[in-house]
């Protein structure tokens, strides 16, 4: 069963996925971009069966050495910085009719606007992210990333623009704790701070991951998972939008603060990602953009 109240952003998605992941596969096999010929030369060497799997790929990107990331002074001279962002994590990003927007959308283009840049987005699946990153196929992402020590061996973190937490779902009569997930199933977006949280569950019969959240939402509803594990604030706006889907909000599994992320070692943009953020957070636009998209204040409050 499809839910039809995602058609519009899954159309979107898989639009998405037809125009990145293609280049992103090509580029493991071919020098594409000029500020980036390192990992890609590195990687070509490597023979790349063209219908290989993505996350093969991802795999292989990940692995390769680090490319050169872009300065801040060259992306200042260039006028232009790009970020990435999935599309279907809503109400943080995601597609309204063609319109990439959300919480995130909006906050990274006020920010970008205060250090003097014009943002240019580079949608890509979530799980694709922090492998482009360090393949340099954008400057940052913005994709409601949480704090890991795992991933910030791969990627630096900005400061946090929003805390959040995993929570369980489930639909009527479901699992809604954790001690009744014994020998459920829980469906989760493939790549998240979800999956490894539910895997530490003890006696959790099964862990399926899906490649983005309607994708998990839909299996939820069709009852191919027993419960679902995703953001908090994401589970929250699903049901307002869908309340007649019939489904019951149970307990919390961790807390988490969610940041823009960026190549490793570029001290100046992080700064300038930083100070961008402070600056909305000074002059309004942030609390003004938190209450549009959540009715209340998401900031972190440390
Ligand atoms: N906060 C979770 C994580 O850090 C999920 C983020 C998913 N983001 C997205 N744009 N789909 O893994």
């Amino acid at each position: 069963m499809m839910f039809k109240g995602f058609g519009g952003p899954f159309r979107a998605m898989a639009r998405a996925r037809a125009g990145y992941l293609a280049p992103a596969l090509s580029s493991a096999g071919a020098p594409s971009s000029a500020r980036a010929p390192s990992s890609v030369e590195t990687s070509s060497s490597v023979a790349v069966p063209s219908r290989a799997p993505a996350t093969l790929l991802a795999l292989m990107l990940l692995l390769a050495p680090a490319a050169q990331a872009r300065d801040w002074k060259t992306i200042q001279q260039s006028g232009t910085i790009t970020a990435a962002t999935e599309g279907s994590f809503a109400p943080f990003n995601y597609y309204e009719g063609p319109k990439l927007t959300g919480f995130e959308v909006e906050l990274a283009e006020a920010l970008t606007q205060k250090i003097g840049v014009k943002l240019v987005w580079k949608p890509l699946p979530f799980d694709a992210q922090l492998a482009a990153i360090r393949g340099d196929r954008f400057d940052f992402a913005i994709s409601s990333h949480g704090y890991t020590a795992e991933r910030a061996k791969v990627v630096d973190f900005a400061n946090p623009h929003y805390c959040t937490g995993g929570q369980l779902a489930s639909l009527k009569g479901g699992p809604l704790t954790l001690a009744n997930l014994r020998g459920k199933s829980v469906g989760v977006l493939l790549g998240s701070t979800y999956v490894e949280a539910v895997k530490k569950i003890p006696g959790v019969g099964e862990v399926k991951t899906y490649k983005s959240e309607p994708e998990v939402f839909s299996a939820l509803l069709g009852h191919k998972v027993d419960a679902w594990v995703s953001d908090r604030l994401l589970i929250r706006s699903t049901l307002q939008k869908h309340p007649e889907a019939g489904i019951d909000i149970g307990e919390p599994l961790f807390t988490e603060r969610v940041s823009m992320i960026l190549h490793k070692d570029n001290p100046e943009l992080l700064a300038q990602l930083n100070r961008g953020l402070a600056e909305v957070m000074k002059d309004g636009t942030y609390a003004r953009l938190s209450q549009k998209y959540f009715q209340s204040d998401i900031a972190c409050h440390p």
